[in-house]
């Protein structure tokens, strides 16, 4: 990004709303896209910037939020909004932090998740030549949104909301997207005049343009496209949030020099690495922590979690690869297997029916069909070692706590409870009884 680190700016940024259209008893700023809370989005983008100082307004016992937020932005400060008075008044708690600070001063709300360090950059750099720069989207379907009233100059004059606006100023289209630069000495005067003269009873941040418009501030729109700067408010916005973000995500890993089949079919964490060379089938998830390495392929309807899949080791199609699964170069996982906190060594073969958990599998290992790693007792996990180039027969429950010796044989069927020696063959099944002579008796007629 061409503009990183060229702004000397301070941020606020608003998350203390109740978030009610989200019909939700989590915050409204905690509801994931990709996998990531969305201020963790917002404060991801903004600290691409560097600004000077940030200010997340929260409400009280929001305590998750600031903890998401400064995952992301170690430096944030808080303000806290007791009662939710508006976003006017919420950018008021901002002032005993930055009331002294004259530089321009971003906004931002923390329900815009695909906010990106970009889009904020350029809004800074026509702050250089306006008191107020407001971010715009055009919108087919603008209602809910305040509308961007232009004179015939092309400025500013004034952000209409919803609830207040007449029908001719509802058919604008042309809709606030939430972010705006105010320059600093403007900023906490302008307000303090905000009154709650609304259809909501609320200040609002946005009556801050026609005050400026009348003492002849120069307020200037800058256009963004909505799938950067849509904000959420209900769940059918966060689905078009996480559309455009997975968007996003299949367009950067295809970037990266991945093969995606079918990308409208891979649904991406916010975190997640492909490498060059990899293939990614039809029908497959990521979910958070997951790094596939180069040449790789990741086969239909596979759902991987906290995994990393090294070179040209191939997985699924039906794999579950859960935290702590780490793949070698060249394994093969396939067809409903499940691998949780389990290394599989270079070329390992698990290709049917198994789980592998909480376990250290030597390059080269064999797998048959239907192993079952037996790692919890009931009470507490146990761990298993399977020594290189072993081979498990089908059907096999090795019982944790166990060690399978180096180039060991396992018979299929086995209940294997104790170690098995390098280079040994264990068979723990009841033998086959055969009986000849032996006729069935069948019923007469
Ligand atoms: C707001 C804008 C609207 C814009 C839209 C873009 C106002 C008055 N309206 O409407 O012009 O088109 O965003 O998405 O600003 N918040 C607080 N304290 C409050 C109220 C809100 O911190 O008292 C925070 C919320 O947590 C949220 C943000 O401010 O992150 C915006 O509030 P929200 O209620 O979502 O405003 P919108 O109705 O979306
Ligand atoms: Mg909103």
């Amino acid at each position: 990004m061409a503009n990183e680190h060229k702004h000397k700016f301070a941020a606020v940024v608003l998350a203390a709303g109740k978030g009610m259209r989200m019909v939700s008893d989590a915050p409204k700023v905690m509801h994931r896209v990709a996998g990531k809370p969305m201020i963790a989005h917002v404060m991801a983008a903004l600290k691409t910037l560097s600004p000077e100082q940030a200010v997340l307004v929260v409400a009280p016992g929001m305590d998750e939020v600031r903890k998401t937020a400064q995952q992301d932005y170690e430096r944030c400060e808080f303000a806290v909004q007791d009662k939710q008075g508006g976003t006017g008044h919420a950018v008021r708690q901002a002032e005993a932090t930055l009331g002294k600070y004259i530089g321009p001063i971003l906004i931002l709300y923390g329900d815009a998740p695909l906010v990106t360090a970009d889009t904020l950059s350029r809004a800074l750099e026509a702050a250089a030549s306006a008191d107020i720069v407001v971010v715009g989207m055009r919108m087919s379907n603008p209602s809910g949104y305040g509308r961007l009233v232009i004179d015939a100059e092309g400025h500013l004059e004034e952000i209409i909301e919803d609830r207040d606006a007449t029908e001719d100023q509802k058919k604008i289209t042309l809709c606030n997207s939430g972010i705006m630069v105010v320059g600093g000495k403007h900023l906490f005067p302008l307000i303090h005049k905000l009154k709650p003269n609304n259809a909501a009873g609320e200040y609002y941040l946005t009556d801050i343009v026609s005050e400026a418009d009348a003492h002849n501030l120069h307020c200037h729109v800058v256009e963004a496209e909505a799938s950067e700067v849509m904000g959420v408010n209900t769940r059918a916005e966060l689905a078009q949030a996480e559309h455009w973000m997975q968007q996003r995500l299949r367009r950067q890993a295809m970037g990266w020099g991945a093969t995606l089949i079918a990308p409208e079919t891979v649904y991406f964490s916010a975190d997640t690495k492909i490498g060059q060379e990899a293939i990614i089938h039809p029908y497959v998830v990521f979910g958070a922590g997951v790094v596939v390495e180069h040449g790789a392929e990741i086969r239909s309807f596979s759902h991987l979690d906290g995994a990393w899949v090294g070179k040209n080791a191939i997985v699924g199609p039906f794999a579950r690869l859960r935290p702590g699964a780490v793949i070698g170069e060249e394994a093969h996982i396939g067809n409903f297997v499940e691998i949780k906190k389990a290394t599989i060594g270079k070329g390992a073969k698990a290709n049917h029916l198994s789980y592998i958990g909480d376990a250290t599998v030597g390059d080269g290992v064999n797998f048959g069909a239907g192993t079952i790693i037996c790692n919890y007792d009931g009470d507490i996990k146990h761990h298993t070692t399977i020594g290189r180039r072993a081979f498990i027969g089908s059907n096999t429950a090795l019982v944790a706590p166990v060690i399978v010796g180096e180039g060991a044989t396992v018979g299929a069927g086995s209940v294997i409870t104790e170690d098995v020696p390098v280079g040994g063959l264990a068979i723990a099944r009841a033998p086959q009884i055969n009986k000849s002579s032996f006729v069935r008796k069948r019923k007469k007629g």
